[in-house]
C-alpha cells in the first residue's frame, strides 16, 4: 500500500477507536474562529496528540483537536487548529487532517482563514468568499505517488469552490447584513509576510487576498471529490498598502473583532448546507 495512504488509514483507525461519529460536513477553523467550539453540540473530541503520526500545530494560540458534534443538527467534524507548510511539515502531512476528515465521511468542507487584502477595495474586517485560488507558489499536496484509493492522478481544478455552496454563503451574508467580497486567494509559504513587490505581483496575477494556508487543503479535498467552500477574514491590508508594519498580533486582533459575525455566518451556512 502507498505509504501516505497507509498513514491515513492508521490515523482514521486511531480516531475510530475513540468515536464512531459520522460527520457529513467538515470545517477547518482559521484565526478568529478558534473558539467556535462553543457553537457546537459536542459529542466527542480527539486531540491530535493522541493520533499516532498526526502532525501537531506549533503556532501559539492554535489548539490541536478534532471536535465531533452537531451544528444546527448537521453532523460535523471541526478542526480546531491546523498545520501550515511553514511549520516544516511536508505538504502531504499538511493536508493529512483534511483527507482524514473526508475518509471519516465528510462530503462538504468549509475552509476558513485570516488573509491579507490585496484588492484595493478591501478593508480589514471584510469577509471574502473564495471563488478561486492560486497555489503556484507552494508545492502541490498531490505530488508523489497518487492515492488511487481516494482520487485520480490528474484531477480537474476548474471548479474548486462549489458554485451552489457559494450561493448559500452569498444569500446568508445578505440575510445577516454582513458585507461579503468575492475573490481569488493566493497561497504563499510564509512564515514571513510578503514584500510589497510580491503583493504587486499578486495583484497583477489577479489575486485579491494572500495567506499561508487553505489552497493546498482545497486541492487535497477536491482531489478526493469533496465539495468546498472557502471564506477569508481580511485582517489587514497586504504589505506595502499601508504604513504600518504587519504583525501577527494585529491579524489576531482584527480577527477577534469580527469573530462574532464570522461565527454567525458559519453557523447559518452549515445549517443550510446540511439541509
Ligand atoms: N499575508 C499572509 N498571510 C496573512 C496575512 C498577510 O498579509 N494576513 C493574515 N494572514
Amino acid at each position: 500500500m502507498n505509504q501516505a495512504y497507509e498513514k491515513l488509514t492508521k490515523c482514521v483507525a486511531s480516531i475510530r477507536e475513540r468515536t464512531d461519529f459520522k460527520p457529513e460536513l467538515a470545517l477547518i477553523l482559521g484565526s478568529g474562529l478558534g473558539d467556535y467550539a462553543q457553537e457546537i453540540d459536542v459529542r466527542a473530541t480527539v486531540d491530535y496528540k493522541d493520533i499516532e503520526g498526526f502532525p501537531q500545530s506549533t503556532v501559539a494560540g492554535h489548539k490541536g483537536r478534532f471536535i465531533f458534534g452537531y451544528v444546527k443538527e448537521v453532523p460535523v467534524v471541526i478542526m480546531q487548529g491546523r498545520v501550515h507548510y511553514y511549520e516544516g511539515y511536508s505538504m502531504t502531512d499538511v493536508v493529512l487532517p483534511t483527507r482524514v476528515m473526508g475518509m471519516l465521511g465528510a462530503k462538504i468542507l468549509i475552509l476558513t482563514n485570516a488573509a491579507g487584502g490585496v484588492n484595493e477595495n478591501y478593508h480589514p474586517g471584510d469577509f471574502m468568499l473564495l471563488k478561486d485560488h492560486i497555489s503556484t507558489f507552494v508545492p502541490s499536496p498531490l505530488i508523489g505517488a497518487n492515492l488511487d484509493e481516494i482520487g485520480t492522478r490528474f484531477p480537474d481544478m476548474s471548479h474548486v469552490y462549489d458554485e451552489e455552496l457559494r450561493g448559500i454563503v452569498r444569500n446568508t451574508a445578505k440575510e445577516l447584513d454582513i458585507s461579503l467580497q468575492e475573490g481569488v486567494y493566493v497561497q504563499f509559504t510564509g512564515p514571513a509576510y510578503e514584500t510589497p513587490g510580491e503583493i504587486r505581483m499578486c495583484r497583477t496575477l489577479g489575486g485579491d487576498a494572500v495567506g499561508m494556508s487553505t489552497a493546498c487543503e482545497a486541492m487535497a479535498a477536491r482531489h478526493m471529490g469533496l465539495r468546498i467552500c472557502g471564506i477569508s477574514c481580511i485582517t489587514n491590508l497586504a504589505a506595502g498598502m499601508s504604513d504600518v508594519p504587519l504583525n501577527h498580533k494585529e491579524v489576531q486582533e482584527v480577527a477577534d473583532r469580527v469573530a462574532v459575525q464570522f461565527k454567525q455566518l458559519v453557523t447559518e451556512i452549515i445549517g443550510k448546507m446540511g439541509a
